[in-house]
């Protein structure tokens, strides 16, 4: 079996107004959902607000825990408060572009704003970082273009598969 199974998972919201209770965190949620019909674990959750060091130290947390796939949701895009992609950076170790030039390119048939989300994605330790954009249906949309290619990027983060003709 190449594709893994019963991945851990951890949830990052990232949102000023959610972070204080001025809005229901409704991304956060929709990626559990995805997760718990995939049969995957959720291992932790953080609603955190738009400040690089808040986002910065939550990733490394749940990569130092050995959370496998790690999803932020929101402030991907041109708005003057947006710094998750530069938060995300900071703390990967090996960037995967794959998972974000995907996603840009099949949502670009739903919204030509797909292009204004700045998203990154890239493995810190044994952990895949995945940022999505903030709105519940573009976590949906997003999640649905990289979803099956997670179990077999999982497998080779956990060395139970080597290379792809195995
Ligand atoms: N991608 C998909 N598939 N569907 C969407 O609705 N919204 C876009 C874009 N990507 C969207 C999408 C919009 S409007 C923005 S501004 C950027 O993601 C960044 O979103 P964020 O700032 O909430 O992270």
């Amino acid at each position: 079996m190449n594709n893994a199974e019963h991945i851990s998972v951890g949830i990052i919201t990232v949102s000023d107004r959610s972070s204080r209770g001025e809005r229901e965190d409704l991304s956060g949620p929709e990626i559990r959902s995805w997760a718990e019909r995939c049969g995957h674990i959720i291992s932790a959750e953080a609603v955190v607000p738009d400040e690089f060091d808040s986002i910065r130290d939550k990733l490394i947390a749940f990569a130092d825990a050995g959370i496998e796939l790690i999803f932020t949701t929101g402030g991907t895009g041109f708005a003057q408060r947006d710094i998750t992609p530069e938060a995300t950076t900071s703390v990967i170790e090996r960037h995967a572009p794959g998972f974000a030039e995907a996603m840009r390119r099949a949502s670009m048939d739903i919204t030509p704003h797909a292009m204004l989300s700045r998203a990154v994605c890239g493995i810190r330790k044994k952990s895949l970082i995945i940022n999505l954009p903030g709105s519940p249906k573009a976590v949906r949309e997003n999640i649905a273009v990289i979803e099956k290619a997670l179990p077999h990027a999982v497998a080779l983060l956990r060395g139970s598969v080597r290379d792809c003709a195995s």
